[in-house]
């Protein structure tokens, strides 16, 4: 099962993400999860990567479809996988059937401007794994601390209003033309609620998938 996860930024995908690739056994391929991980390396491409996440922009085609496509070609990939993030505008979406990726289901999680303001502002991440918290909606068990390795989580950089703004700028102009190109092509492509709470989301998630 070959997964496409869509909606603005705070809908809820990464979260929604693993879960299902806890419960379906496929990965979840984050390309801001692989993208942070990159900006934060000593290298120039780091650098470079770095900038476009903490102006909000995207980064380029030509860096990002090149990593994405050697990662879906890995042998954990064979049994399918869960994009979580990619593709972001409609020229991704084109060199994903270029290269011959054939994608099952179209998941878009749709939700309102005022909801993800609240979420992203509360969001905690464990950065060397991309797990997501939220210090109301879904609290780690011990304050500031991975449910998992007990390490310090971080508020991304990219989370101040002033990026928010700009991404949700980026997600309209360039990401939201996605859903036509989906549904025009004939994906099979299916909205769901995301303003609701997480396990109604889940439930609804698991029954698409089921
Ligand atoms: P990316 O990391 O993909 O960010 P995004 O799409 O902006 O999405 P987010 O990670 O902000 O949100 P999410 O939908 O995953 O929500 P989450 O589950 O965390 O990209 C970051 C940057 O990388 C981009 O700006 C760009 O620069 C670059 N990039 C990435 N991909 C790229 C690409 N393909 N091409 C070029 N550049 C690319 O949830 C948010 C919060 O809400 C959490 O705190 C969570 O706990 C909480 N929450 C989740 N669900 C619920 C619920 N149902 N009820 C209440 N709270 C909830």
């Amino acid at each position: 099962m070959n997964l496409i996860l869509l909606g603005m930024p705070g809908a809820g995908k990464g979260t929604q993400a693993e879960i299902i690739e806890r419960e379906n056994k496929i990965p979840q391929i984050s390309t801001g999860a692989i993208l942070r991980e990159v900006g934060q390396s000593n290298t120039p491409l780091g650098e470079k990567v770095q900038e476009f996440l903490s102006s909000g922009k995207l980064v380029p085609n030509e860096i990002i479809v090149e990593m994405l496509v050697d990662r879906i070609s890995r042998e954990d990939c064979k049994e399918g996988f869960l994009l979580d993030g990619f593709p972001r505008n409609i020229d991704q979406g084109i060199a994903l059937d270029d290269a011959k990726v054939s994608i099952d289901k179209v998941i878009f999680l749709k939700i309102s401007e005022d909801e993800i303001i609240q979420r992203m502002s509360g969001r905690r991440v464990h950065l060397p794994s991309g797990r997501t918290y939220h210090i109301k909606n879904n609290p780690p068990k011990i304050d500031g601390c991975d449910d998992i390795t007990g390490e310090a989580l971080i508020q991304r950089e990219d989370d101040n209003p002033e990026v928010i703004k700009k991404r949700l700028e980026v997600y309209y102009e360039e990401t939201e033309p996605l859903l036509n190109f989906y549904k025009t092509k004939g994906q099979d492509f299916h909205e769901i609620d995301a303003s609701r709470t997480l396990d109604e989301v889940r439930t609804d998630i698991g029954k698409l998938l089921t």
